[in-house]
């Protein structure tokens, strides 16, 4: 999508609502998310801040976009505009993400930028992943809170949701491990991993069947 607008020009330039974000996040949200600038997109973002962030991704995606914000605050309701819905409650509360999905559905885009307390982000992630559109994308932001002890993190403790993710890595994989691994529903839902400094991004979709043809003269 050439001509979509430019979302770190929209940061920079931004006069609406206050943004939090990193600022070596912006070419990973390009990367993932360009594909679904101007469809009828669900996007959740986890974490309301102070609202800019979700009318930047209004202006992002277009007139098309249903942009959900979950917040545990009750005062962020007042976010609410056109396009742009808030649902108040925790995200690791099962009940509560199971009305929201719902009320608006599969969504097409995930963005936790919640709590980044380890529980609560794996709490998310194992309800809604398997929730989430079959070519859709789940991204965790902000995951150096894994190393911090604050946020339940820990270098190499098995319960942060990098640890979380260093497994999922074999599970996608398991098709090839000889047995030692039982292919799940992830690895058949999800076509790609990614890892940047303090983001994971997973990409979902549908695989064809796997083998390696040798094609050509030999
Ligand atoms: C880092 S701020 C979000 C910033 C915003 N996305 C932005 O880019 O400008 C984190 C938000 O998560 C919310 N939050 C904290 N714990 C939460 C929880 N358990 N469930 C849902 N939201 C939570 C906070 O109230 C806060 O608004």
């Amino acid at each position: 999508m050439e001509d979509a607008l430019n979302l770190w020009a929209s940061f920079l330039t931004n006069d609406g609502r206050l943004i939090h974000k990193w600022k070596h996040y912006f070419p990973i949200y390009e990367r993932h998310f360009r594909d679904f600038v101007y469809k009828p997109v669900t996007f959740i973002e986890i974490g309301c801040g102070r609202g800019g962030s979700l009318q930047m991704w209004k202006r992002y995606f277009g007139p098309h976009a249903r942009i959900v914000g979950i917040d545990i605050l009750p005062e962020c309701k007042e976010f609410e505009e056109d396009q742009i819905e808030i649902r108040i409650g925790a995200q690791q509360d099962r009940q509560f993400l199971e009305n929201v999905i719902a009320e608006f559905g599969a969504p097409d885009i995930v963005l936790d930028d919640g709590s980044h307390v380890m529980s609560q982000v794996i709490a998310s992630f194992q309800f809604l992943y398997p929730r989430v559109a079959k070519n859709g994308i789940y991204m965790v932001e902000d995951l150096h809170t894994a190393y911090w002890e604050e946020y339940e993190g820990g270098l190499r403790k098995p319960t942060t949701f990098i640890e979380l993710s260093k497994n999922l890595l074999d599970e996608l994989n398991a098709d090839h491990s000889r047995g030692a691994l039982t292919p799940t529903e992830f690895t058949r839902t999800t076509l790609s991993m990614h890892f940047y400094d303090s983001v994971t991004v997973f990409e979902k979709g549908v695989h064809t069947k796997k083998w390696a043809p040798q094609i050509g003269k030999p």
